[in-house]
């Protein structure tokens, strides 16, 4: 675990989907540890303005347009990090999209969009950048996953399963590293709700997959008790420091249906509703209790279950 090497200052971090939310607050975080940034993202004008914003803050930050599912252009970002910045420390494989529906009704493309960004983006950030933080002995990953990662929610189907991969992969890759006496850190950040534009993940729907599907979400006003996602980057830079695995924003919201989930599979009881993701349970419960006929805020709770 990083020990001293969790000095910061000077070292290069490399953060993906640092254009909004989450991975824009690890960037701003990593700038005032004085850390070395790179912002990767596919939106290239708010990643211009998030570089400006941190630039004008006094960061030392380079902006870098990278799509994270596709191989080559990651690997042409990690000899870009290279020549230009220097030696990566820290690897946040953060972009994250989603795209929802009833499994039996989700096309192919829906399937490419959310794997190939949640789980083949981690995928090109480690087979890109961590051999050589291996080869150091120096070095951080930070993967972002989420609370579907450990628990599931209808119509989300491609993404609890990229979740579900992503920290499996991570704890594969901490027990890896561990097993050769690396000094290189690994944590998995598992968010519950957090105050970003991931509900509007269509934005980044490539031309390459034709035409958007219309069931993606539109709407999360209810999502209760969401964080800021500055709170949670500070959570995963004091995880870097401790060596600490796993990162929940939300434990307490979560726990009782993560236990029920491991229970239940060890005595063989089938999924119910005390397995379910308790945000989405508690979303359906107030939508059913609300007179029929309410309709702009029933439109949105079914948007919301649509869409996740
Ligand atoms: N916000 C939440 O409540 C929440 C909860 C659980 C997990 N997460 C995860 O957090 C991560 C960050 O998402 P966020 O909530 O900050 O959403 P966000 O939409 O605000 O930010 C995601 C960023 O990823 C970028 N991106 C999308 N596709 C990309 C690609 N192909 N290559 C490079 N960049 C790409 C987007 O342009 C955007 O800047 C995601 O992995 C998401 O699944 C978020």
């Amino acid at each position: 675990m990083p020990g001293p090497e969790a000095v910061l200052e000077g070292k290069v971090a490399v953060i993906t989907g640092a254009a909004s939310g989450l991975g824009e607050a690890m960037a701003e975080r990593a700038v005032v540890e004085g850390m070395r940034v790179v912002l990767v993202d596919v939106e290239t004008a708010a990643l211009d303005s998030v570089a400006e914003r941190l630039t004008g803050a006094g960061g030392k930050v380079w902006a870098m347009e990278a799509d994270v599912s596709d191989r080559s252009a990651v690997a042409a970002l990690a000899g870009r990090v290279e020549a230009e910045v220097g030696d990566t420390w820290l690897l946040a494989n953060n972009a994250g999209v989603g795209s929802s529906a009833p499994l039996h009704l989700l096309t192919h493309e829906q399937w490419e969009f959310v794997l190939g960004v949640n789980l083949w983006g981690v995928i090109h950030g480690l087979a890109a950048f961590l051999p050589k933080m291996v080869d150091r002995d120096a070095g951080y990953v930070v993967n972002t996953a989420s609370m579907a990662g450990l628990m599931t929610c209808p119509n989300l189907g491609p993404y609890v399963a990229s979740k579900h991969a992503v920290v499996g992969l991570s704890e594969v890759l901490y027990r890896d590293l561990q097993a050769v006496g690396s000094r290189v850190g690994v944590s998995v950040l598992c968010p519950g709700g957090v105050v970003t534009k991931i509900m509007s993940a269509e934005r980044n729907w490539p031309t390459r997959l034709g035409p958007a599907p219309s069931t993606l979400p539109g709407h999360y006003p209810d999502f209760p008790e969401r964080k800021q996602p500055r709170e949670v980057a500070a959570q995963v830079f004091d995880a870097i420091a401790a060596g600490q695995f796993w990162i929940l924003t939300h434990p307490w919201q979560y726990a009782d249906a993560i236990h029920a989930r491991f229970d239940g599979a060890v005595a063989a009881r089938n999924p119910d509703d005390t397995t379910l993701d308790p945000v989405v349970k508690t979303m359906r419960d107030r939508r059913s209790s609300r007179p029929r006929g309410a309709t702009r805020e029933s439109q949105i709770d079914h948007d919301h279950l649509r869409g996740g």
